[in-house]
This record gives C-alpha cells, structure tokens and sequence, in this order.
C-alpha cells in the first residue's frame, strides 16, 4: 500500500476556532477525517502530523523519502520564510503538493510570496478545507 505523508504547519491546530472568516469553521480533526476517508477509497495510508516547530518539519521531511511517496504539505506561516523546509524538500526530493486554505496572493503583502511553490510540484490554495482534499486527488493522480 503507497503511503502518504500530510504535515500542517504552526497554528493549523487551531482551525475552527482561528480567524473563521478567513479560514473557516471546519476543524483540523474533520478535515484529517475526509482525508483519511480519500486515502481509504483509493487504498492509500496517511500518516498526518501537526508541528509548530520548523526543525522538527524539516527532519520530519528529510526521513519521508525512505517511507512515502508524497509530501501534502500546508507549511501555514513558515511558507513566507523558512528556507529550511524548501531546502528540506529540494533535499528529499520527494513529490510535494502545497496547499493553503486562504488565497495568500489576495491578502497581506507579506503573505504573497511562497518559499515553497517554486520547489512543489503544485499548488492549490483559496479553496478552503477543499485545497487539502483537492491536493490529495492531485497527489492520487500522479502517483
Ligand atoms: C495558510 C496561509 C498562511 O499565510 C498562514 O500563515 C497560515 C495558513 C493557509 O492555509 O491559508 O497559517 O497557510
């Protein structure tokens, strides 16, 4: 069975209860939920981590290759500054989807700009909990 590893990035734990007219009211648990029911459909395991802590993305990613596929991966706020993660997932080189809840280009100006992107095989942001669920049928279809 192929095996993919999903990593939520900081404050992620919080959706819900975080910013609702941005990010909405779903919780993490329901969307790891509709993400685990996807992975069982298409007879895929999920193994899905929450971190606040950029080190322990960064090994997280650097040890997924001997054990995944693929990468789905909303690095939150370390999207706009962590050269870690990017390097980690150049380094790995394991097939990466990034995705965000919110269209980050359509707010803050320091927001409109991905480290990640350029390193992810794709991107799928704006569509709320949808961009996750989008972004493992992505991952489902090159795989
Ligand atoms: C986010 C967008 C980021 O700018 C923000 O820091 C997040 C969530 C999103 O999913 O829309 O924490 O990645």
């Amino acid at each position: 069975m192929k095996k993919i590893l999903v990593i939520h990035g900081p404050n992620l734990d919080l959706l819900g209860k975080r910013e609702p007219a941005i990010y909405g009211h779903t919780t993490l648990k329901e969307i790891n939920a509709r993400l685990k029911s996807i992975a069982k459909k298409n007879k895929i395991s999920l193994t899905i981590i929450q971190s606040s802590h950029e080190g322990e993305i960064v090994e997280r990613i650097g040890k997924a290759k001997k054990q995944f596929a693929a990468l789905l991966i909303n690095p939150a706020a370390y999207t706009h500054t962590s050269v870690a993660i990017r390097d980690a997932i150049t380094a790995s080189g394991i097939l990466t989807i990034e995705v965000h809840l919110s269209n980050i280009y359509s707010r803050e100006e320091f927001r409109r700009h991905s480290l990640i992107s350029p390193v992810a095989k794709g991107t799928i942001l704006g569509f709320g909990p949808a961009s996750y669920y989008l972004g493992l049928q992505a991952i489902i279809s090159l795989m």
